[in-house]
């Protein structure tokens, strides 16, 4: 922090060698790390400033995926970073508390870059957050998940080959950048934060023993109040943080189960990894443990958007590559909301694939779903929600500030695959 009170961050995209496997290195990419990046964090209010160096041997970018930023500083196709160049963003930080992520999106390119590793965690912190009796230890009883799948060739380095119709597809979980991992919990309540960093796949998660677990944050922030549950859906780009018991010092593992439903996909549709089990972390708990408190009945306010308000409604159809028939133009422009405005934008799956949607600048909340209200797992702020096939989703978004007449927002499906053959649009905010 400067003397003006900014918060200053440098992060170098490089190569690098990481032991992913036991006692094997995997050539891979990351951001100052061999693999992944620092976990970023700020307060809101807070002024931050980047320099960005890309040591890499093609042009990348770095997108701030959740967060209010100006477009010129939103990190999309528009603003790449040339091998080495450095690019240096700053904006004021300005939403609630959350687990926000930055990942690369250079188009075209944006799967094989976070598949190569590039990919860190960015936590904004409030008032709230220093009130609520919440696990905030980081590293201790706050824990960053960063879960991802990948395929290795028989001499250890990432398999890029094959990707299915939903991406790349692993048959090796790998959490926080290794296979096979574990946590020393030494606390009563444990608090996950989980990033689905994959490509393509979704997970549900859930415990070995079928404990009950309490979600208390999705994408945008926190919930009015915990949810109790036992398995969650997480698909490509989506976070949750949920809150755990220890237990009675018994190892007990966090696991991905087959999708509930298959997430909506029909069963002659195969090869999307919906019926895979994985286990992602294994949780093994001291014999004493320090108590914590109880998770507190209300967390944050979350004041609902009125979709009666609505300045604008629009329709997006997701089919086969492309949305509303039209794949990504860096030179197309497909609308501009109007500063100050709340939207409704209507979204379709006309696939029999997974897909999801994400929209860059806002998060938003979902109306409903299938004109019913969404369950409340996902009533909170979100900035990228599953579309299951033949759903119809409405979501209410406002455009509180940042018009720019020459740069874009996107909006895209986050299976990166997907985003890079053209599953996006641009969108100013005037
Ligand atoms: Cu996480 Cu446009 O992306
Ligand atoms: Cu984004
Ligand atoms: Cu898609």
């Amino acid at each position: 922090v400067d003397d003006s009170g900014v918060r200053h961050f440098t992060l170098t995209a490089r190569a690098g060698t990481s032991e992913i496997l036991p006692g094997r290195g995997t050539p891979t990419w990351g951001y100052g790390e061999s693999m992944l990046g620092p976990t970023l964090r700020a307060r809101r209010g807070e002024a931050v400033a980047f320099a960005i160096d890309n040591e890499l041997p093609e042009p990348t970018s770095v997108h701030w995926h959740g967060m209010h930023v100006p477009a010129r500083c939103d990190g999309g196709p528009h603003q790449s970073i040339e091998p080495g160049a450095r690019w240096e963003p700053s904006w004021t930080v300005n939403q609630p508390a959350a687990t926000l992520w930055y990942h690369p999106h250079p188009h075209g390119s944006t799967e094989k870059h976070v598949y190569r590793g590039l990919a860190g965690l960015f936590l904004v912190d409030d008032d709230t957050t220093d009130t609520l009796d919440l696990p905030k230890t980081y590293g201790l009883d706050d824990i960053p998940l960063i879960i991802q799948d990948r395929r290795f060739t028989a001499d250890g380095a990432l398999d890029e080959s094959d990707p299915t119709d939903v991406g790349l597809l692993g048959d090796t979980i790998v959490t926080n950048g290794i296979a096979g991992a574990h946590l020393p919990v030494s606390t009563g309540l444990i608090r996950l934060r989980v990033l689905n960093g994959s490509s393509g796949r979704l997970y549900n998660l859930g415990f070995s023993d079928e404990r009950e677990f309490h979600l208390i944050a999705t994408d945008g922030g926190l919930l009015g109040e915990p949810v109790p549950l036992r398995r969650i859906q997480v698909s490509p780009g989506e976070r949750i943080e949920l809150v755990v018991a220890a237990g009675d010092g018994r190892a007990v593992m966090l696991r991905s189960h087959p999708i509930e439903g298959r997430g909506g996909v029909d069963r002659d549709a195969a090869g999307y990894g919906l019926e895979d089990t994985f286990d992602v972390l294994e949780l093994r708990p001291d014999r004493e443990l320090l108590p914590s408190r109880p998770i507190p009945p209300t967390l944050a306010a979350v004041p609902r958007l009125d979709p009666a308000t609505a300045a604008a409604e629009r329709s997006f159809e997701l089919r086969w590559f492309m949305i509303n028939g039209a794949r990504m133009d860096m030179n197309r422009i497909d609308f501009a909301p109007v500063v100050g405005t709340t939207e409704v934008w209507t979204v379709r799956n006309v696939d029999n694939w997974p897909h999801n949607f994400h929209v860059h600048d806002v998060q938003f909340q979902i109306v409903d779903l299938d004109g019913s209200p969404p369950p409340p797992a996902l009533a909170g702020w979100k900035d990228t929600v599953y579309t299951p096939p033949g759903t119809e989703i409405r979501l209410a978004m406002r455009f509180t500030d940042y018009t720019d007449a020459t740069y874009p927002y996107m909006f895209h499906c986050h299976l990166l695959l997907h985003e890079d053959r053209g599953m996006m649009g641009q969108f100013l905010v005037l």
